[in-house]
C-alpha cells in the first residue's frame, strides 16, 4: 500500500510538472480513499472494543474477588460476634444470679442402695450451683453467707424384696431440721417424698439430707433432688 502510494506519488509529481498543477490541487488527490479509510478505523475500532472489553474483564475479576474475600471477611466477623453476644449473654446471667449469690439444685444421678441410719444422700448432679456452697461430692452445703435459706428435698422410693420405705431428714450440723418418708408397699410402686424447710443459717453451718431410723434403703435416682436458696 505505502509503495504504491509512494509511485503514485512519484508518477502525480511528474505529471504535475508537466502540467502545472497547484498544491491545492495535490491536497484533495493525497486525501485517502474513503471506502479504505473506514475499513482501517473499523478494525482498529474493533480491535479497542476487545481490549476494552479485556480491561473490563480482568477488573470485573478482581471485583469478583473482592467482594468473595470481603464476604468471607464479614461471614467470619458475624460468627465471632454471635460467640461474643453469647459469651456476654453469660455473662449477664452470671451477674443476676450472682445477686442471689447463694442457691444449688442436685439430683441423683444412680440409684443408691443399702443405706443405712445416718448415712448422707449424695446428689451428684448438679444442676445449678451458684455460690458453690454444695458440695456434689459430700452432698453437703456450707453456708457461706448467713441468711434466711429455702431447702426443698424429694426423694423417690421403689419397692422390691419387700421393702421400699424411705424416711430421711434435712439435717443442719447433725441436727434433724424436717423429715420425709417415701412409703411404697406393693412390689414395683413408686412413692415420691418430699420436705421444704425455711431456716436462718449462719456462715460455716452445714446442711445434707440423710437417712434415719431405717437400714438397708435405697433411694430411686434421677426422681430424687436437693435444692437449696438463700432467700435474704
Ligand atoms: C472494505 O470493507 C468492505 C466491506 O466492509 C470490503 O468490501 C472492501 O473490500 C474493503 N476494502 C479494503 C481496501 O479492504
Ligand atoms: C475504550 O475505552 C476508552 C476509555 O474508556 C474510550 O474512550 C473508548 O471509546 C473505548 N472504545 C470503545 C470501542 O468502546
Ligand atoms: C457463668 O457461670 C457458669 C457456671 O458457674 C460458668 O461455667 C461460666 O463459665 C460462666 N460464664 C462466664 C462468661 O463467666
Amino acid at each position: 500500500m505505502k509503495f504504491f502510494t509512494s509511485s503514485l506519488v512519484c508518477i502525480i509529481c511528474i505529471w504535475m510538472v508537466k502540467q502545472h498543477v497547484t498544491c491545492n490541487d495535490v491536497n484533495i488527490l493525497l486525501t485517502p480513499d474513503p471506502q479504505e479509510s473506514v475499513n482501517v478505523s473499523t478494525s482498529s475500532y474493533f480491535v479497542d472494543l476487545a481490549r476494552n472489553f479485556t480491561q473490563m474483564m480482568t477488573s470485573l475479576q478482581s471485583s469478583i474477588e473482592y467482594v468473595t474475600k470481603r464476604v468471607q471477611t464479614l461471614e467470619a466477623r458475624a460468627a465471632s460476634d454471635r460467640h461474643e453476644i453469647d459469651r456476654l449473654q453469660s455473662v449477664i446471667v452470671n451477674i443476676t444470679a450472682g445477686r442471689k449469690e447463694v442457691a444449688f439444685s442436685a439430683r441423683l444421678s444412680v440409684t443408691k442402695e443399702h443405706m443405712t441410719d445416718g448415712t448422707t444422700v449424695v446428689f451428684d448432679q448438679m444442676i445449678s450451683n451458684y455460690g458453690d456452697a454444695y458440695n456434689p461430692r459430700t452432698g453437703i452445703f456450707t453456708c457461706t453467707r448467713t441468711g434466711l435459706y429455702l431447702f426443698s428435698v424429694s426423694l423417690e422410693g421403689h419397692y422390691t424384696d419387700g421393702q421400699g420405705d424411705i424416711p430421711a431428714a434435712i439435717t443442719m450440723d447433725g441436727t434433724h431440721l424436717g423429715y420425709l418418708v417415701s412409703d411404697p408397699i406393693k412390689s414395683g410402686q413408686d412413692v415420691q417424698g418430699a420436705v421444704t424447710m425455711v431456716t436462718q443459717v449462719r456462715e460455716g453451718q452445714r446442711v445434707w439430707v440423710e437417712v434415719y431410723y431405717r437400714n438397708d434403703v435405697s433411694v430411686f435416682r434421677t426422681f430424687s433432688t436437693f435444692t437449696g436458696v438463700l432467700l435474704s
